[in-house]
């Protein structure tokens, strides 16, 4: 039986490479996406998403959410993901986006699923994800795990503190880690050790043919080095959300506490994360610790292998 997951984000250029991942995997079954202003603003992030979508060829809905945070203004991460968002990679447009808004879509799939039946993947800004939990409790129940790409507890990679989906609205943030359901967290130390090198990009673009692995590989080969990490390669961030369920034994992982700092100064968006239990708070998260990137680049080709 496939799990069941609905995936919001905000492509971007990982965000891509993580809808590539999960919808070539039978394993996943992606009930939805639902799509937010991040690192580019909604209307290139919903087409991006479309198009995506409608490579792949599989036939899930798109529906459109916040154009910005719950608190404070929109500030997107265009020097990263070009001004389209898909590092100029240009795709065929996608199907029409579903009719609604994605918070409602959420609760309604959520609805549909019963007990335990939804896992929630959040590889962009929260905010659709807190309208949705906040608006109807009642359906939390039906949540079987929220994985989420955010965070970090070294360094970030928008201010020194804090980690893009986190910063762009951690307010939104902290209310999905106070929801009371598992929640898995992929942070910037987890997703490092996912490094598109040019190596791996050459090797992923010689392992076969198809419109979705050529723009895979375009986008990875478009995607500038982090200097954070030394120019070696772009961390793949969203797609490690995919990976841990499709593989959770390529990682190792840790309960902790986690608090996000929503205040107005340099720490804004801050994941505090309490990796050796200093606080004496109960652990509300999973964190991923390691990653077998021999294995996630696998699953990459494995998936690419898979979609048209
Ligand atoms: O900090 C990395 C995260 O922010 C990724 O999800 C990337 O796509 C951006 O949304
Ligand atoms: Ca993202």
């Amino acid at each position: 039986m496939a799990r069941q997951i609905l995936i919001d984000c905000d492509p971007g250029t990982d965000d891509a490479i993580a809808l590539f991942m999960a919808l070539g995997d039978p394993r996943l079954d992606v009930r939805l996406v639902t799509v937010a202003g991040g690192n580019v603003g909604l209307a290139h992030t919903l087409r991006n998403a479309r198009a995506l979508v409608g490579l792949s060829g599989k036939a899930v809905p798109v529906v459109a959410g916040a154009e910005r945070p719950l608190m404070g203004s929109f500030q997107d991460a265009a020097h990263v993901h070009g001004e389209d968002g898909l590092g100029g990679v240009r795709l065929p447009e996608g199907p029409a986006a579903a009719a609604g808004i994605a918070a409602d879509a959420i609760r309604e799939a959520l609805r549909a699923a019963g007990p335990a039946g939804l896992t929630l993947v959040g590889i962009g800004p929260a905010t659709n994800l807190a309208l949705a939990l906040a608006t109807e409790p009642g359906l939390l129940a039906n949540v079987a795990e929220i994985v989420l790409m955010t965070g970090a507890w070294a360094e970030g990679n928008v201010t020194p503190a804090a980690e893009f989906n986190a910063w762009s609205d951690p307010e939104a943030l902290a209310v999905v880690l106070g929801c009371g359901r598992p929640v898995t967290l992929v942070t910037l130390e987890l997703s490092a050790q996912a490094l598109a090198t040019p190596a791996r990009i050459e090797a992923l673009s010689r392992g076969g043919s198809g419109a979705c692995r050529e723009a895979a590989c375009g986008i990875l080969a478009a995607t500038p080095p982090s200097r954070r990490l030394g120019g070696a390669g772009s961390p793949q961030h969203d797609s490690c959300a995919i990976a841990w369920l499709l593989a959770p034994e390529a990682f190792t992982r840790r309960e902790v506490f986690v608090e996000v700092d929503c205040g107005t100064g340099p720490g804004r968006g801050q994941t505090v994360v309490d990796r050796w239990e200093r606080l004496g708070r109960k652990a509300n998260a999973t964190l991923l610790d390691t990653l077998d990137a021999e294995v996630f680049f696998a699953l990459l080709d494995r998936s690419l292998s898979r979609l048209p």
